[in-house]
């Protein structure tokens, strides 16, 4: 019998996620003579039922788009804002999947959707996950879609900051995406030849920052570039937090709740300090969400293609409750219980950063 496949996707969007959609869809299709329906803006619209045919030409044209034709959103199956109130929706998703006569339910999506997709594999349903996110900190895959595209923007940005902190003498910290992980940061800060990356994994000192820079000004550079990971964390903080963030410094508690903000303060007053501390004037850029939108790169059209039809080979199979993972040149099916509720961050001895090292960049540990 005809399976009928759903496709969503959820979380942040992520360039690649259309080039994705068409993986597995054409794949299903054409190789596989399956049915497939697109749910629109992730869980929410499953839950509420609202579908798009994927049918026909849909498919066509979508490979070098950014975004996602089908819209996403962060919503999470069991605590879903309905009626103004948090509410555990997993039976109307359930519900929603059986009217839709669903064989399978593809999700793309980052660390939350495979959280959430194992939910609805615990409640029968059939899933099959991608793993997409510009950060790159899905576990059990070298590598998500969206992040080489990210990574050749923010490249790009610190390419661009470099000739204008040259020519003003100035220090520029530019923050960089990848919430608790530090793989942005830390691939763009090298490829873009940051002279300090701060990121997550590696709490800094901002003396020892203010060192590095004033070494610089000592030898005639009288500019750096630092590239700060949304996640970085001075090591003050970080004991503080460690200490159960109860013993606050005042600096600390003028930090919102909001994830954007606190990155966003933390990264003004690193700025403020390095000005003060060096003498050198600093100026901050926060790259957002420029470093998700447009045309996905060639190495993520290709990366999402592999994973788009090896998910459609695992339906085929009825190889069900497992997320695509990228091995090498090859695909491997891993279950969804190993990988959900794990975040791959950037060991703190991992290549990148000793070769990062070699080159004399600070991480403002040592
Ligand atoms: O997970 C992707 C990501 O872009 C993170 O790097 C960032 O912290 C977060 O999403 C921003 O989320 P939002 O788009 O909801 O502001």
């Amino acid at each position: 019998m005809t399976q009928t496949i759903g496709i969503l996707t959820s979380g942040g969007d992520s360039p690649g996620l259309n080039a994705a959609i068409r993986g597995v869809g054409k794949a299903c299709q054409s190789h596989y003579g399956m049915r497939i329906i697109g749910i629109r803006d992730g869980f929410r619209g499953l839950m509420e039922n609202r579908t798009m045919p994927l049918e026909g030409d849909t498919l066509s044209g979508i490979l070098t788009l950014g975004g996602t034709i089908l819209g996403t959103s962060r919503e999470k199956p069991h605590k879903m804002t309905v009626d103004g109130k948090l509410q555990d929706m997993t039976e109307t998703l359930v519900a929603n999947y059986h009217a839709n006569k669903l064989d399978c339910l593809v999700c793309l999506g980052g660390g939350g959707t495979q959280k959430n997709a194992l939910r609805l594999k615990q409640a029968g349903l059939n899933v099959v996950t991608l793993p997409k996110t510009i950060d790159n900190d899905v576990a059990l895959t070298d590598i998500t879609f969206g992040f080489d595209t990210a990574l050749g923007i923010a490249t790009d940005a610190i390419d661009r900051l470099h000739s204008t902190a040259h020519s003003h003498h100035r220090i520029i910290v530019v923050e960089i995406m990848g919430h608790r992980a530090g793989w942005l940061a830390l691939g763009a800060g090298i490829a873009g030849g940051a002279d300090v990356i701060l990121i997550p994994e590696i709490p800094y000192d901002v003396a020892v920052v203010s060192e590095a820079i004033k070494t610089r000004k000592e030898k005639g550079k009288t500019f750096s570039i630092v590239a700060v990971a949304e996640g970085a964390i001075s090591k003050q903080e970080f004991a503080s937090q460690q200490a159960g963030g109860k013993k606050k410094d005042k600096k600390a508690k003028v930090v919102t709740a909001e994830p954007e903000l606190v990155y966003a303060e933390r990264t003004l007053r690193l700025a403020h300090e390095l000005e003060q501390s060096t003498g050198l004037e600093a100026r901050v850029t926060i790259l957002g969400h420029l470093q998700r939108g447009g045309t996905p790169s060639a190495a993520d059209r290709v990366l999402a293609t592999r994973l788009g039809t090896a998910a459609a080979d695992l339906v085929q199979r009825r190889q069900y409750g497992v997320m695509v993972a990228a091995r090498g040149e090859s695909t491997v099916p891993v279950l969804l219980e190993e990988v959900a509720g794990q975040v791959k961050t950037v060991p703190p001895d991992h290549p990148w950063v000793e070769s990062a090292r070699g080159v004399g960049t600070s991480f403002g540990d040592q």
